[in-house]
C-alpha cells in the first residue's frame, strides 16, 4: 500500500538524469526530427548577437573613421569602400532583421509543435495509467496533490525541456559568439572581462537549491488548494448546511498567506542578486574602458575594436544570466520529470495474471474460502470468512454498520484484492480471471451512483454500448424511468449536469439501474441502494431493483425488511465474521442470535410502520 502513497515533493528519482533521459526518450522519439532541427536552429539564432557586434568594427573603422579616398579593385573596377559600407549597412540590418525573423519564427513554432506533441503524448499515457490503478490508490491519495501532477508536470517536463535545451543552445553559442569577438578585437582585454563576468555570475549557483525548495514548498500548498476548491465542489452541501463557509474560507487565505510568504521569500534571496551582478559588471567595464583607452592611445587598438569589444561585453551579460537561469529551469523540468515518470513506474496492484483465462457467466456458485481481508496493514477487517452462494440465489447481507458487509461484496469485482484465502467463481480463484472480462460479470449498484456528464441515455448506454433502441425503451420501462422521461421535453437525452446534480436521488438511483440492468450481468451486487431515499421514492427504485434481480445471483445489502425476508439466506457479518447464516425462519429460531436482536431492534419497527 505504501507505495501508491505519492510525495509531494521531489520523488525519488528526479536526480537520475539518465534514467528520466530514458524514460522519457520513447516520446521524444517521434518528434526528434523536428526536435533536432530546432535545436540546429538555435545555434544561428544564438550566433546572431556577435554578429552585431563584431559589425561594429568595420562600421567604425571603415565608415565612420575611414578614408574616402581609400579605394579596392573589384574586377578591375575602383570602389569607394567607405561609400560602399555606407551603402550597405541600411541593407544589411534589414537583411539581418529578416533572417533573424524568419530563424525564430520557425524556431518557436517547432518547439512549440514538439513541445505539444510530447506533453500530449505524456498525457494521454498518463490518464491510461490513472483509470486503471485501483480505489486503494484513491483512497491514500488527495485529488489536489494528483490533480496538480497531472495538469502541470507533464508540460513542464516536456515542454520545458525542450524550451530549456533550445535556450541552453542558443545562449551557449550566444556565448561562443560574443567571447569570439573579444578575442577578435583584444585577448587581454577579452581576459579582463570574461573573468569579471564569471565573478558577477557565480552567485547564480548558489541560490538554485533555494530556488528548488520554495518551487517544491509551492507545489505542496498548490496541491492542498487544489483539495479545497474539489472539497468546496462535492461537499458544497455539507458546508453550507454546517455553515464551514468561514473555515473553508480560512483555510484558503492561509493557503494564499503561504504562498505568498514562500514567494516573498524567494524574492528576498534571488532579488539582489541582479543589482550585484549589474554592480560587478560596471565594475568590469569600468576597468576595461580605462585599459582600453589606454590600447587605443598607444596605437595597440582601433577605436572599432573597441567599441566592438565593449558592445560585446554588455551584450555578453545577458546570455551569461540566462544560462544560469537556464540550468535552474532544466533542473526543474528534471523534478517534474521524476513525478510523471513516479506516476508511470505506479503498478496497479490489481491486474490480469499474464495467463489470465477470460470469465463467461456463472455455472454454479460463488465461493469465499478462508478469506482474511484488511485494508491497513495489521487492521484485519474480515476474519476467516466462509461463504457459499449458489448460481440465481439471493443473499442478504446484515449486521451493524462498520462490520465489513460493503468489503465483502467489493471483494467479488477485485476491487481490492483479499490479503489471504480466495474468493472463487465456479470454484476458480477470480485472480486467474482477465480483470474485464471478470467485471463484466458483474452489475454494481451503489447507495449514491455516479452519474458521468453526458445525456441520461449515455448513462444508461455505459452499460452496454452496443444496446439497440428497443433495449434501452426495455430497460427504461423495467426500472420504472419511462413517466418520468416522458415529462423531459428531450426525454432520455436530456443532459444531466456533472454528477447527475439535476436529477432527484430516486432518479438517479433508477438511472443507475436501468445502467445495470443493460449489463444483464449474471452477477448482481446492491449495496444500500435504497437507503438514502426517502420513503416514496424508496418503493418505486425497489420495484425497478426487483426486475433488475430476475434469474440473477444477488448479494445485497439493504436496511429494508421485506428484502431481506425476501431473500433466499440471509449472512450476519459481524465485526468482519459471518456470525449467522440462514433463512428469516431459522435465524429468528437462534436464542440471542444477532439476526433476532437487529430483527427486534430495526425491523420490527419498521414492519409496524408500514402495516399502519
Ligand atoms: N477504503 C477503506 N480504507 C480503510 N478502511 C476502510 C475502507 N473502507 C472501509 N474501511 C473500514 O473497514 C471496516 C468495514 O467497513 P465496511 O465494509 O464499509 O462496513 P459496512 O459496509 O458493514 O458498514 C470499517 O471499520 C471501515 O472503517
Ligand atoms: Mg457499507
Amino acid at each position: 500500500m505504501s507505495d501508491y502513497v505519492l510525495k509531494n515533493t521531489v520523488s525519488k528519482d528526479a536526480f537520475k538524469y539518465g534514467y528520466l533521459l530514458k524514460k522519457i526518450f520513447p516520446y521524444i522519439k517521434p518528434v526528434l526530427g523536428r526536435a533536432f532541427i530546432n535545436l540546429l536552429i538555435a545555434i544561428p539564432l544564438g550566433l546572431l548577437d556577435g554578429v552585431v557586434a563584431l559589425s561594429l568594427k568595420p562600421y567604425l573603422d571603415l565608415v565612420i573613421n575611414g578614408d574616402p579616398e581609400k579605394i579596392y579593385m573589384l574586377w578591375g573596377h575602383p570602389i569607394h569602400i567607405q561609400a560602399a559600407f555606407a551603402a550597405i549597412i541600411p541593407f544589411g540590418i534589414i537583411a539581418f532583421a529578416l533572417f533573424q525573423g524568419v530563424l525564430k519564427y520557425i524556431s518557436n513554432y517547432l518547439t512549440d509543435w514538439t513541445g505539444w506533441k510530447v506533453s500530449n503524448a505524456l498525457k494521454v499515457d498518463l490518464f491510461k495509467k490513472l483509470t486503471h490503478l485501483d480505489p486503494q490508490f484513491y483512497d491514500v491519495n488527495s485529488s489536489g496533490l494528483v490533480l496538480t501532477r497531472f495538469l502541470s508536470d507533464p508540460d513542464t517536463a516536456s515542454r520545458s525541456i525542450i524550451e530549456s535545451l533550445k535556450s541552453f543552445i542558443a545562449t551557449f553559442f550566444g556565448l561562443v559568439g560574443l567571447v569570439g569577438v573579444l578575442l577578435y578585437n583584444s585577448w587581454r582585454l577579452a581576459l579582463i572581462g570574461c573573468t569579471i563576468m564569471a565573478i558577477a555570475v557565480t552567485p547564480v549557483i548558489f541560490i538554485r537549491k533555494k530556488i528548488k525548495s520554495v518551487s517544491n514548498a509551492s507545489m505542496v500548498v498548490g496541491g492542498n488548494m487544489t483539495t479545497n476548491f474539489n472539497e468546496t465542489f462535492s461537499g458544497n452541501k455539507i458546508m453550507a448546511a454546517y455553515n464551514l463557509q468561514e473555515d473553508q474560507n480560512r483555510k484558503f487565505e492561509n493557503q494564499i498567506h503561504q504562498q505568498f510568504d514562500l514567494a516573498m521569500s524567494l524574492t528576498k534571496r534571488v532579488g539582489w542578486m541582479s543589482p550585484i551582478m549589474y554592480f560587478v559588471c560596471s565594475i568590469g567595464i569600468a576597468i576595461v574602458m580605462a585599459y582600453g583607452n589606454h590600447l587605443i592611445l598607444t596605437g595597440q587598438m582601433t577605436a572599432g575594436s573597441f567599441a566592438s569589444f565593449v558592445t560585446s561585453l554588455l551584450l555578453l551579460y545577458k546570455p551569461t544570466k540566462t544560462l544560469g537561469n537556464t540550468l535552474t529551469s532544466l533542473q526543474g523540468t528534471f523534478v517534474a520529470m521524476g513525478r510523471v515518470f513516479e506516476l508511470f513506474d505506479l503498478q496497479p496492484h490489481i491486474q490480469s495474471a499474464p495467463d489470465a483465462i477470460k470469465a463467461h457467466g456463472l455455472e454454479q456458485s460463488i465461493e469465499f474460502k478462508n478469506v482474511y481481508f484488511e485494508y491497513e496493514k495489521d487492521v484485519p477487517v474480515l476474519k476467516n470468512f466462509n461463504l457459499t452462494v449458489k448460481k440465481n440465489e439471493t443473499l442478504a447481507l446484515v449486521g451493524n454498520s462498520g462490520g465489513g458487509k460493503s468489503t465483502v461484496v467489493s471483494l467479488i469485482p477485485r476491487f481490492y484484492d483479499v490479503t489471504s484465502g480466495s474468493v472463487r467463481l465456479d470454484g476458480i480463484d477470480i485472480r486467474r480471471f482477465e480483470l474485464d472480462s471478470l467485471r463484466d460479470q458483474i452489475s454494481f449498484v451503489f447507495q449514491d451512483n455516479f452519474l458521468f456528464s453526458g445525456t441520461i441515455r449515455d448513462n444508461i448506454m455505459m452499460g452496454n454500448e452496443h444496446a439497440t433502441e428497443e433495449e434501452v425503451e426495455r430497460v427504461v420501462k423495467m426500472s420504472h424511468l419511462d413517466e418520468f422521461i416522458a415529462t423531459l421535453e428531450k426525454g432520455l437525452d436530456t443532459y444531466v449536469g456533472e454528477r447527475g446534480t439535476t436529477l432527484s436521488g430516486g432518479q438517479r438511483q433508477r438511472v443507475a439501474i436501468a445502467r445495470a440492468m443493460l449489463k444483464d450481468a449474471p452477477i448482481v451486487i446492491l449495496d444500500e441502494a435504497t437507503s438514502a431515499l426517502d420513503n416514496k421514492s424508496e418503493a418505486i427504485v425497489q420495484k425497478a431493483l426487483d426486475n433488475l434481480i430476475q434469474n440473477k445471483t444477488v448479494f445485497v445489502i439493504a436496511h429494508r425488511l421485506s428484502t431481506i425476508k425476501n431473500a433466499d439466506r440471509i449472512a450476519v457479518v459481524n465485526e468482519g465474521e459471518l456470525a449467522e447464516l440462514g433463512t428469516h425462519d431459522e435465524l429468528m429460531q437462534v436464542q440471542d442470535g444477532i439476526y433476532k436482536k437487529l430483527y427486534e431492534m430495526q425491523f420490527k419497527s419498521q414492519e409496524e410502520a408500514q402495516e399502519v
